[in-house]
């Protein structure tokens, strides 16, 4: 694995250099992006490696893009590490996916050095092992206070999840009479979602061909922008983000106006 890990790199590092590249105005980059980030299993089968190569590629590709992100001034990056239905995957890739998971955590401030980034878990925990749902307390409290760039790791997340669990929440508050049913409106339901004292999602990114949501950030993404590539996850640059971005900034968003 370490020779072909060092050939993805290199060939990163020339596809970064010899195609062309895009310019972002940095006055205008959005304020939260939501990647999904897929294609780790292809990108390994085209290189004769295992699922959990592609994962690993996938998670160094992480690293990059978060620092990458704090540098423009992407002040809020959510990605989707895990969903509610990929518990359906083979044990021994889920398995690999946890312990990349709890390894990035236990690493983060070697790999996010100086950036001053705050991470936090979104997602039902209650499937994740103790282990690691001890490691995200420990990273989130040590994290926690920190005023740079926000990563929000999707993990055991489901939008449909999220959105039942927010709709539990404000009926428990009506019950107790904490709320009267007129209080449910938008600015209090989302203050019941994981993302509730983040921004709007502005920005929606999938890798790997596939144009769909797959129960990312449902309820969040209203009003989002998306942009989708052909590039699977772990051949993703900086570059692209910034294509990303421009053809963000090339929209024009009228959330419902003229
Ligand atoms: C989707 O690609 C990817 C996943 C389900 C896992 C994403 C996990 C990582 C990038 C690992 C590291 C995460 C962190 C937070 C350190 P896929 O497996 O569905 O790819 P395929 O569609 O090509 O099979």
């Amino acid at each position: 694995m370490k020779l072909k890990e060092s050939l993805g790199a290199l060939y990163k590092k020339l596809v970064e250099i010899f195609t062309p590249d895009v310019k972002i105005d940095m006055d205008r980059v959005p304020k939260h992006i939501g990647i999904i980030m897929d294609g780790n299993g292809r990108w390994a089968k085209k290189r004769g490696l295992k699922r959990s190569d592609g994962h690993r590629a996938g998670a160094k590709t992480l690293e990059d893009i978060t620092n990458y992100c704090g540098e423009i001034g992407v002040k809020f990056l959510t990605v989707y590490a895990f969903s509610t239905e990929n518990w359906k995957r083979d044990k021994a890739e889920i398995d690999a996916i946890m312990e990349l998971i709890y390894e990035y955590l236990s690493n983060m401030e070697k790999l996010l050095g100086g950036k001053d980034c705050r991470i936090r878990v979104i997602g039902d925990r209650s499937r994740l092992s103790d282990k690691l749902n001890e490691k995200i307390l420990e990273v989130e409290k040590y994290t926690g206070d920190r005023t740079g760039p926000t990563l929000n790791i999707a993990l055991n997340y489901g939008g449909r999840d999220e959105i039942i669990r927010a709709a539990r929440a404000a009926a428990l508050d009506v019950k107790e009479g904490k709320k009267s049913e007129k209080d449910i409106d938008e600015k209090y339901f989302s203050s019941l979602m994981y993302t509730g004292d983040n921004p709007e999602v502005d920005l929606i990114i999938r890798p790997s061909g596939e144009m769909r949501l797959s129960n990312f950030l449902l309820w969040q993404c209203a009003y989002s922008e998306f942009w989708f590539s052909n590039t699977c996850w772990p051949d993703f640059t900086p570059k692209h983000m910034r294509m990303a971005i421009a053809a963000y900034q090339k929209r024009n968003r009228r959330f419902g106006g003229v």
